[in-house]
């Protein structure tokens, strides 16, 4: 497949998740908990709903391929998988069932781990800005070149940061100029690549692949960096029950900021 071929069938696939589930928006009954799901949280009414509008558009693709979702895990589509399609129904989905406008759909497009995404595409939701990148050709926000901040001091930062829950990881970076947690990894990430902010930290040990793994590459497509906790390269497998920790930045700031994570 081509870039353009990737960008439909992810378009096709956003499209159908926001025709199922605009009615849903902002009712009591979106937030239905029917089942847990593959990833061992609750799967409400919303989500289900959008996992089987994404499914029904890859199931008459044509297509074979591996599709691993938050709801469901893992399906095979086909005989032969020609590739992986990771799905994060409603990223957000807390702020769709509430109405709070926050909220999105990721795909990424890879193999068998984080390192192997070879297209990332995130659509939001509530305004339909769509940001999307290819490996090696660049980040985009609705076809514009999209770019990480260039700001490399800590006291000037704009930081998204998860760091609170019983099990996070300790974060020192009281310093930074402002901190913001929004309700959707997904989107967040995005405002990294698109320079709104500069970097995204998540230590509670709680994230998955499929929060992360279209952002991840539009974040480096745009200059920018991911690791883990540590540092180290994510090479987390695409499967819906890992969790990590991981921090994102411009680049400029990623080694202070590694410095300012504390292990007890
Ligand atoms: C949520 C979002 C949010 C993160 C939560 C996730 P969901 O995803 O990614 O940013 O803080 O931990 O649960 O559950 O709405 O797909
Ligand atoms: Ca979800």
């Amino acid at each position: 497949m081509n870039d353009s071929q990737y960008y439909k069938l992810c378009n096709d696939v956003t499209i159908e998740i926001k025709k199922a589930t605009l009615g849903l928006i902002g009712k009591p009954e979106a937030g239905e908990i029917l089942r847990i799901g593959a990833d061992g949280t609750p799967t409400d009414k919303i989500d289900d709903v959008a996992e089987n509008a994404a499914l029904s558009v890859l199931e008459n693709d044509g297509r074979s391929m591996l599709f691993i979702s938050e709801e469901l895990g893992e399906k095979r589509i086909g005989g032969k998988p020609e590739f992986t399609f990771v799905l994060d129904p409603i990223d957000g989905t807390f702020n769709a069932v509430n109405n709070i406008p926050f909220f999105c759909v990721p795909i990424a497009i890879g193999r068998s781990d984080l390192s192997d995404i070879k297209y990332g595409f995130v659509k939001n939701l509530v305004n339909d800005d769509i940001y999307f990148a290819e490996k090696g050709k660049g980040a985009f926000l609705n076809n514009r070149k999209i770019h990480v901040s260039n700001i490399s001091e800590i006291s000037k930062l704009s930081v998204l940061s998860y760091s609170h829950r019983p099990n996070a990881m300790p974060v020192n970076n009281h310093n930074v100029r402002r901190v913001r947690v929004y309700g959707s990894a997904g989107l967040e990430l995005c405002y990294v690549a698109a320079g709104l902010f500069d970097a995204f930290f998540d230590m509670r040990g709680m994230l998955r692949i499929t929060d992360i793994a279209a952002s991840k590459i539009i974040v480096e497509e745009a200059g920018g960096m991911i690791t883990d906790d540590k540092g180290g390269k994510l090479l987390t497998p695409l499967n819906v029950r890992e969790r990590l920790n991981m921090i994102a930045s411009n680049g400029f700031v990623h080694d202070e900021l590694l410095k300012t994570c504390v292990e007890e």
